[in-house]
C-alpha cells in the first residue's frame, strides 16, 4: 500500500540564503499567550466527533527567551501550539512572486526544542501548504503524517525527508507532527501560502525559477 503524497522536493530552487538561517537563530520565539479554555480539556486526536481545538494566538511577551523558553513559574500546558518568531521573508523577490500568482502568503520561524515532541495537528488557518526550509542540522528529528485505518487504534505513518536548508512543499491540512529526538534547538522557515491548493502551488513552483541562486 502506497501513502497519499505530503510533501515534494523543490529541487530546482536554491538552498536558503544565509541570513534566514543567521536570523532564525538570533530570533526572539514567542510563546502563545493562551494555551486553552480553563476546564476543557485540549483535545488533538481529530477523530473524535465534535472535536475542538483551543490554540489561542501567540503574542509578543517578556517572558520570551532568544530558545522560546519560559520564564521561571510560568506554565504552557497545549503541546497544538508553535513557538515561533516572524520573518520578513515573504518580502523577498520569491514572496512576492508567489504573491502575484497564487495570493497571500505568510512567513516564521518555528522552533522545536530538543528532546521534545509537538503533537498530532494539523495547521491553524486557511492554508493547505506552506513552503518549509530545514534550518539547522538535526538528523535524529523527524517530521510525519498520519492516515487513518479502519482500526481506530492505529495509524498509517510516513516521514518526511527534509534536506538541510532546501525548500520542500508540505501538505498541512493532514495530521502531522514533529519530535527532535536530539539535544539540539530545530529550525525551520515556513512560508504559508494561504489563498491556493497544494496541486496548484506544485505546478507553478516547478515551473518558476530563480536567477542568482538567492530568493532575495
Ligand atoms: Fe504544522
Amino acid at each position: 500500500m502506497t501513502l497519499p503524497e505530503t510533501y515534494f522536493h523543490l529541487d530546482h530552487l536554491p538552498p536558503i540564503d544565509q541570513q534566514f538561517i543567521n536570523e532564525a537563530h538570533n530570533a526572539v520565539y514567542q510563546w502563545p499567550a493562551r494555551d486553552h479554555i480553563p476546564n476543557e480539556p485540549v483535545i488533538t486526536n481529530s477523530r473524535i466527533p465534535g472535536q475542538k481545538l483551543y490554540r489561542g494566538n501567540a503574542i509578543p511577551t517578556d517572558a520570551c527567551t532568544q530558545y522560546g523558553l519560559p520564564v521561571d513559574g510560568e506554565r504552557h500546558n497545549s503541546t497544538t501550539k508553535t513557538v515561533y518568531a516572524d520573518s520578513n521573508f515573504k518580502n523577498t523577490k520569491f514572496g512576492k512572486d508567489i504573491q502575484s500568482a497564487l495570493g497571500r502568503v505568510g512567513s516564521k520561524y518555528l522552533y522545536n526544542m530538543p528532546w521534545s515532541l509537538y503533537d498530532w495537528h494539523q495547521d491553524q488557518g486557511s492554508h493547505e501548504c506552506a513552503i518549509n526550509f530545514l534550518l539547522t542540522d538535526v538528523p535524529g528529528a523527524r517530521t510525519m503524517h498520519r492516515f487513518p485505518t479502519d482500526c481506530l487504534l492505529n495509524y498509517k505513518v510516513s516521514v518526511m525527508e527534509y534536506k538541510l536548508y532546501r525548500p520542500v512543499l508540505m501538505k498541512s491540512k493532514i495530521d502531522h507532527s514533529i519530535i527532535n529526538l536530539t539535544d539540539k534547538h530545530r529550525y525551520i522557515l515556513t512560508v504559508t501560502l494561504m489563498d491556493t491548493t497544494y496541486d496548484a502551488a506544485k505546478e507553478w513552483l516547478l515551473n518558476y525559477k530563480l536567477d542568482n541562486n538567492s530568493y532575495l
